[in-house]
């Protein structure tokens, strides 16, 4: 199973608390954590983008790096780890975004993807007079579909004369061709997000439910994610996305998501579900109509909280769900995070046995 590691590029991570570990994010910090991950074995290290924080009193996000200039600079540090910086589709021209691609493929020697999000919160776009209207919603697949389609061609041949209804090239070209193929992430969770990855990404990510200690909890979404493969024809890879929580002893371990919990920034929550519900035809399962539903808690996604023993446990079960090709972890403190993965937990995985002898 691949292990991937979702770096903190906005301050605080993935807790929205103020009583979870509470940093800035800065090039030092995440260059710790993707030096420290590379050196155990991690295969891949990827950063979102997030242009509007949520606010509240932990000011949720206010601070965000960029990603492909994060990223760039973490490929001149890294040798081996593969790399992905996320493109808001609504802020950067395809043929910009394949040429920043294509210039982090020349630094990182062919180590380098991208990540698509169309945008479910409209502040983000709207402060910088880049938002297209409430049509937005309802067009975002097809644009990124046309997006992907010009950056495809440039990559492959240095070319393109597209002609859609969202973007126009005239003999656009780009050269250096990248050296390798550049790869392709989304992770949509909407049936017209699922067929989008179906058709043009090499992974999606697949949300669970947001269990705790539940190995399963991505496997229903892998299964979705799979038959949209198989009506396109294709065979996208599943990544789940689970949060760490790591000590000693499960009691430990569970203490401290119980500390985050007594700090959840409610303010900050109510922020996002308001934005989250500017969408108002949203599914139920697309991310706008998750946000909308989600509990009063700091993390809302899955997590396996426990000891490292417990934790490793989880992860190859977790390993043994169907279809899954791999997981991207976040942590409460991320350079404890990585460095307790990397000492305690995989040591202890069947899943990476290789890798944790490597390390
Ligand atoms: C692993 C992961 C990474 C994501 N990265 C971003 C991101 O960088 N920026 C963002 O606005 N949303 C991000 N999202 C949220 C949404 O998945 C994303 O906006 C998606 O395009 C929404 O599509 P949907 O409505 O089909 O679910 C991410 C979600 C996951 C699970």
């Amino acid at each position: 199973m691949e292990i991937g590691v979702f770096i903190p590029i906005g301050n605080n991570g993935w807790l929205i608390s103020s009583t979870s570990p509470q940093y800035t994010p800065s090039f030092d910090l995440n260059r710790e954590i993707v030096q420290r991950a590379e050196r155990y074995g991690f295969d891949f290290a990827m950063s979102m983008i997030k242009l509007r924080g949520f606010g509240g009193k932990s000011r949720y996000w206010d601070d965000n790096l960029e990603s492909f200039t994060l990223m760039a600079g973490l490929a001149a540090v890294t040798s081996r780890i593969e790399l992905y910086a996320t493109v808001a589709v609504l802020t950067l021209p395809p043929a910009i975004t394949a040429r920043m691609a294509m210039t982090i493929d020349s630094i990182s020697h062919g180590r380098f993807g991208v990540n698509l999000v169309t945008g479910w919160q409209k502040a983000e776009y709207d402060q910088m007079g880049l938002w297209p209207g409430e049509e937005h919603f309802r067009h975002r697949y097809d644009m990124v579909t046309e997006y992907v389609t010009v950056m495809k061609e440039l990559w492959a041949q240095g070319q393109s004369d597209f002609k859609g209804k969202f973007f126009t090239m005239n003999d656009c070209r780009l050269g250096p061709l990248p050296s390798h193929p550049i790869k392709l992430i989304s992770a949509g969770t909407s049936d017209a997000g699922l067929d989008f990855a179906a058709r043009n990404c090499t992974y999606n990510f697949c949300s669970g439910a947001g269990g705790i200690n539940d190995p399963r909890d991505c496997a229903d979404a892998v299964v979705r994610l799979k038959a949209a493969s198989a009506a396109a024809g294709t065979s996208v890879r599943a990544l789940a996305l689970t949060m760490i929580i790591a000590d000693e002893t499960d009691e430990a371990a569970m203490a401290k998501w119980e500390h985050y919990k007594a700090g959840v920034d409610l303010d900050a929550l109510d922020w996002s579900r308001a934005q989250a519900g500017a969408d108002k035809n949203a599914a139920a399962n697309s991310t706008a109509g998750r946000i909308r539903g989600r509990e009063p808690l700091p993390n809302s996604g899955s997590k396996l909280i426990g000891s490292y023993a417990t934790v490793a446990r989880l992860l190859d079960e977790m390993a043994e769900v169907e279809g899954l090709a791999g997981v991207m972890l976040t942590f409460d403190d991320f350079v404890i995070g990585v460095e307790q993965f990397g000492q305690r937990i995989q040591p202890l995985m069947r899943s990476r046995r290789d890798l944790a002898a490597a390390a």
